[in-house]
């Protein structure tokens, strides 16, 4: 691999690939619409030569087939990562992750790209009774996120299968760390700079998540990429331990250093329509090539909330 693809690199987990993928020696063609990514997330590698920006959306095949000139290796990570919004609108899920995705995948073929690198989701895997939750466990669809997912990896496995391409595609749990711009954790850290003294909860808040830190899912991925060998290849990545919703705003009440906040919990084993009150994989397909998670879920948090608490800007950025 020498020229890399990536979309999304300018939000959270796509701007810590371009670190690694450069720090790797890589040249990068970056396709990003800010739809939610932000210029500052990429601003330290202005002036860096292996690294080229083009911001558009992945809606126009034209442009996408343009970008992709040259390039060897698809990380295909842009994608709508809001599951609560695909409720407000159902086109949503289905332009912005599957019909990019076809166009992602259209240009592969017409530039005979071979290798594409999937940010897929544990979303996938709906409303589950296994834990922890197996690759090969059933799926039951519960969000126009997860079906979203579920499709693009069936396209690519087509694709695979039509055109001698190979995939990587990658299940996360949530994802957490430096730059984290969405989620939980960025959800209860700015109720709390707005009004210190409560915070609602979605749900009973005894939801029980596993977090994995973005340094350990883009080492996770990597790994994948470069020692598994099949046509088609089909990861979980997750943290070892999970952790209740009420333990993470407990964790995010002491990192901001407040006391007395009263926990309003709006009920229901669930946040919202398509939450599901149990995300726990199975991450031994991966363990078995030698990855291992170094960072703790609590840690995960800690951190997440420091450096959010530490760039308040990406409050106003994201609004
Ligand atoms: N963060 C998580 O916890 C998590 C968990 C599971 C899966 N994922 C998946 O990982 C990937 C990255 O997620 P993230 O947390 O970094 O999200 P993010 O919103 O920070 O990044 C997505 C990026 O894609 C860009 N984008 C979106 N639609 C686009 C389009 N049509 N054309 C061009 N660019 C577009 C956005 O501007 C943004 O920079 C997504 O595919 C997401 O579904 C994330």
């Amino acid at each position: 691999m020498k020229d890399a693809f990536v979309t999304g690199g300018c939000g959270f987990i796509g701007s810590h690939l371009i670190d690694r993928l450069l720090a790797d020696g890589c040249s990068v063609s970056n396709v990003d619409s800010l739809a939610t990514g932000v210029k500052e997330y990429v601003a330290h590698h202005d002036g860096n030569k292996s690294l080229k920006n083009h911001y558009f959306d992945l809606k126009d095949l034209a442009k996408v087939e343009g970008a992709m000139a040259g390039c060897d290796t698809v990380f295909h990570f842009a994608a709508n990562a809001d599951i609560r919004r695909g409720l407000d609108d159902t086109f949503r899920d289905l332009e912005r992750n599957v019909i990019t995705t076809y166009n992602v995948l259209e240009s592969m073929r017409k530039h005979d790209v071979k290798d594409i690198v999937f940010a897929s989701s544990a979303a996938v895997y709906g409303d589950q009774k296994t834990f922890p939750t197996p690759e090969d466990a059933p799926k039951t669809q519960t969000s126009f996120y997860g079906a979203s997912k579920l499709s693009c990896e069936a396209f690519i496995e087509a694709f695979c299968e039509a055109y001698g391409m190979r995939s990587w595609m990658f299940r996360f749990v949530s994802v957490v760390g430096e730059r984290h711009p969405h989620g939980v954790t960025y959800d209860f850290v700015k109720k709390l700079l707005a009004n210190p003294r409560e915070l609602e909860i979605f749900g009973d808040g005894r939801q029980r998540k596993s977090f994995l830190h973005v340094q350990d899912c883009v080492d996770g991925f990597m790994h994948a990429h470069k020692h598994a060998k099949g046509k088609v290849n089909v990861f979980n990545i997750g943290n070892v331990d999970t952790i209740t919703v009420s333990r993470v705003a407990d964790i995010i009440v002491e990192e901001m250093g407040l006391k007395g906040v009263r926990f309003n919990y709006t009920g229901g084993d669930r946040g919202w329509i398509g939450d599901a009150p149990v995300v726990h994989l199975s991450i031994q397909r991966l363990r078995v090539l030698g990855w291992e998670p170094k960072i703790g879920v609590e840690e995960g948090i800690r951190r997440t909330a420091r450096w959010l608490l530490a760039n308040k800007w990406i409050y106003d950025k994201r609004r």
